[in-house]
């Protein structure tokens, strides 16, 4: 990636992640409505302990992308990052990874405590469906339909529940490999970040199925990523702990095929995320850069 291109995706992975917090500022007060107060300090703990804001910035670019305002994509976008984090939460139980350390701070349950933490997982899912159905404006309700509903699906079975199932259990399905655990645990909101956005946009047809395409690619190269740099970073780096892929004897990239040839495997899924919108988008566009942008983080 040369300098420029490089410059223009920092630059918009920045003006994303402040539109990002800026609406979680914004919204904080209309989220805590009815809401117990012990409940909700451990929900927004961890909805604002950090990160990169990734699928809201997904949302909103595939949306705006595909003709939609910004504005009209934010509390779908919001429901994303919140989604995730309820995923973050319970990924770090004492039942599934067992991770002390998250977003560089102590992980929900190490602060709250298991009890909490599940609920503020559970009440962070819940609510990242009902927001964007009631907060949503601007978009045709037939949109809103069609974007929960990817959304919803998901979250479920076929997609971060399922997928955690096979992480969790070598034997949950015959043959499972690294790239079938990745498609359903991490695949299946990266794709509902892209999908969402371009369906609130009212997308279809070829322009639709390209950014399913691309957002297939774009959720396996990042869980490479994630593969490769739990065993190969830090704590100080990653803001969570490293080396526990190994402990937990987890079916990974790395476990399957070695870092080498999961980088290689990352870049060849950053290439193909890229290679399915460039007709669409050209060349130049923060979505075709975005991969190989991604497959070059450190955390
Ligand atoms: C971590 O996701 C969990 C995976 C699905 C690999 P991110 O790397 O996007 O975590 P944050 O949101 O930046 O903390
Ligand atoms: C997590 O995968 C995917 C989720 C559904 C949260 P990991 O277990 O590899 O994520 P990290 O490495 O703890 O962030
Ligand atoms: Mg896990
Ligand atoms: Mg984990
Ligand atoms: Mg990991």
């Amino acid at each position: 990636m040369n300098d420029s291109a490089l410059r223009f995706v920092t630059e918009q992975l920045a003006s994303g992640h402040s539109l990002v917090e800026e609406y979680i500022t914004e919204t904080k007060e209309l989220r805590s409505r009815g809401v117990p107060d012990k409940l909700f300090e451990a929900m927004e703990y961890s909805l604002c302990a950090g990160g990169k804001r990734l699928r809201p910035i997904l949302c909103i670019a595939a949306a705006k992308k595909c003709g939609l305002p910004e504005r009209s994509a934010l509390p779908m976008a919001l429901g994303l990052e919140m989604l995730h984090t309820a995923t973050l939460i319970h990924d770090d139980l004492p039942c599934m990874d067992n991770d002390d350390m998250r977003r560089g701070k102590p992980s929900n349950h190490a602060l709250f405590g298991e009890t909490l933490a599940v609920l503020a997982g559970d009440a962070l899912l819940a609510q990242a469906l009902e927001f964007p159905m009631f907060h949503t404006e601007g978009v045709p309700a037939a949109n809103l339909l069609k974007a929960l509903g990817i959304f919803t699906a998901a979250v479920g079975p076929s997609g971060v529940c399922g997928g955690q199932t096979l992480d969790m259990f070598k034997d949950a399905e015959p043959g499972c490999g690294a790239r079938r655990i990745a498609s359903l645990k991490t695949g299946a909101l990266i794709r509902a970040a892209v999908l969402t956005g371009a369906a609130l946009a009212g997308a279809g047809g070829d322009i639709f199925a390209a950014c399913d395409e691309y957002a297939v690619h774009l959720g396996a190269a990042f869980q490479i990523v994630d593969d490769i740099l739990d065993s190969t970073s830090t704590a100080e780096e990653l803001g969570k702990t490293p080396g526990k892929d190994v402990l937990q004897d987890k079916i990974t990239y790395v476990s399957q095929y070695g870092v080498d040839r999961a980088r290689v495997l990352a870049r060849e899924e950053s290439a193909a995320a890229s290679a399915a919108i460039r007709d669409f988008f050209g060349n130049d566009d923060f979505l075709v850069l975005l991969p190989e942008f991604l497959v070059h983080r450190s955390n």
